[in-house]
């Protein structure tokens, strides 16, 4: 059974290098048959995890124990038929002008605030960054 797995967290002080942490772990989902997207404003992670529900599962307590964020928030955990990122891995989106020009299209009100969004407003946001940059669109 597949899992798509949607998690969002705060941004440790001690996590200043994304490119080597999604090289890292592109190359071990790759390995897993996980794929997903990892996006990282100044405050913020919210990772979309894809695979088999075991490795799922497992990576997730494996990331939520990391010391490079804390206060791990699920959104979402639904099971899929099919994986929608490429298997390159780990897709990254951590340009902080493009985030909040992508989130104001979906609340032109609001700023781009995790903890204020309701799950179905980060789950559209999601899906219009994953079109924009893959041109995925996983399913509603
Ligand atoms: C925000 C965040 C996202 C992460 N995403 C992944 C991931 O998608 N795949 C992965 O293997 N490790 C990921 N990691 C790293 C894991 O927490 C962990 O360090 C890594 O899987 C090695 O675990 P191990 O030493 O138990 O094998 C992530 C870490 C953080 C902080």
């Amino acid at each position: 059974m597949l899992q798509r797995l949607i998690y969002f967290s705060a941004r440790g002080a001690g996590c200043e290098d994304i490119t080597a942490l999604v090289a890292e772990s592109a190359a071990r989902n790759r390995t897993r048959g996980i794929t997903g997207m990892l996006i990282a404003d100044d405050a913020y992670f919210l990772q979309v995890l894809e695979g088999p529900r075991p490795i799922v599962s497992r990576l997730f307590q494996t990331i939520s124990r990391d010391p490079r964020h804390s206060d791990v928030v699920l959104v979402e955990a639904e099971e899929i038929r099919q994986q929608v990122y490429p298997d390159w891995g780990m897709t990254q989106l951590d340009d902080v002008a493009k985030i909040a020009g992508l989130w104001w299209r979906v609340s032109s009100e609001r700023p781009f605030d995790l903890a204020s969004m309701k799950c179905r407003e980060i789950k559209d946001f999601l899906r219009l960054v994953s079109f924009e940059m893959i041109g995925a669109r996983p399913a509603a």
